[in-house]
């Protein structure tokens, strides 16, 4: 489906964007993961392109193929995801937009062999993995920041609370919880918050909704310092 096209608006800017869930494995044919299809992260990098950027995505496994003209950064991992991004944005980065899912904990350990079942219950030891879009807001010279968040619940509250505590520029809120949107669909309706406001989106294509998000955060990008 064609877009109307976002011409140039992001002209000469670097962007970095984290895509799709990670896998924390639990020995070698087992692991951890979310939902996330990457499709949002995958959009809004052709739509970006599409503006005009120079953009590089760091993505976990997804069944999608790279938009032209957008570099991808293969990771698995959370902590490949935090190393994958760290060396996007070292390479020059002006707005960073992390949409990727990330298991907020691994296994303290991968078995080096296949666990056998055993007893009737096992239970797992996790630890807390590494904050990709936080470490990268909180660096000296940080680049304009946009953070997704899925929430089920409370979403506003729960999407502002998210962007003052990663220090984040923008925050773009889905609602989860209702059917058929979000995660695995093709459909999207959120909510982007920032410090001086907030903008609703009706649920519509991600590929739609990804060239009028990136509109917002030119936009917004352009107004940063005032
Ligand atoms: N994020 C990240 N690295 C993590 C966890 C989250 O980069 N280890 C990013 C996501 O890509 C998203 C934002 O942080 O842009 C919010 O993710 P979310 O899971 O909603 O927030 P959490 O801080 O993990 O809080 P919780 O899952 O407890 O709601
Ligand atoms: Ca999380």
């Amino acid at each position: 489906k064609l877009q109307a096209p976002v011409d140039g608006v992001l002209a000469g800017l670097r962007l970095v964007i984290t895509a799709g869930p990670t896998r924390e494995p639990i020995d070698p044919v087992r692991y951890i993961s979310n939902h996330s299809s990457g499709k949002m992260g995958y959009a809004l990098a052709a739509a970006a392109r599409a503006a005009g950027a120079e953009v590089t995505l760091v993505s976990g496994p997804v069944a999608l193929v790279a938009p032209d003209g957008v570099a991808v950064v293969p990771v698995v991992t959370a902590a490949d995801m935090l190393a994958g991004a760290s060396e996007a944005v070292d390479a020059g980065c002006d707005i960073f937009i992390a949409t990727a899912a990330v298991a907020d904990y691994r296994p303290d350990q991968c078995a080096d062999q296949k666990i056998k079942k055993s007893e009737s219950a096992m239970s797992l030891a996790l630890v807390r993995n590494p904050d990709t879009l936080a470490t990268i807001a909180r660096r000296e010279n940080a680049p304009f920041t946009v953070g997704f968040a899925a929430e089920t619940t409370d979403v506003a509250r729960y999407a502002r609370d998210k962007m003052q505590r990663k220090n984040l520029n923008m925050i773009v809120a889905n609602d989860v919880s209702r059917p058929g949107l979000g995660f695995n669909s093709d459909d999207n309706a959120v909510t982007v918050f920032w410090a001086g406001g907030e903008q609703p989106f009706e649920a519509q294509g991600k590929a739609e909704l990804a060239a009028k998000l990136v509109a917002l955060i030119a936009d917004r990008y352009c107004d940063r310092a005032s």
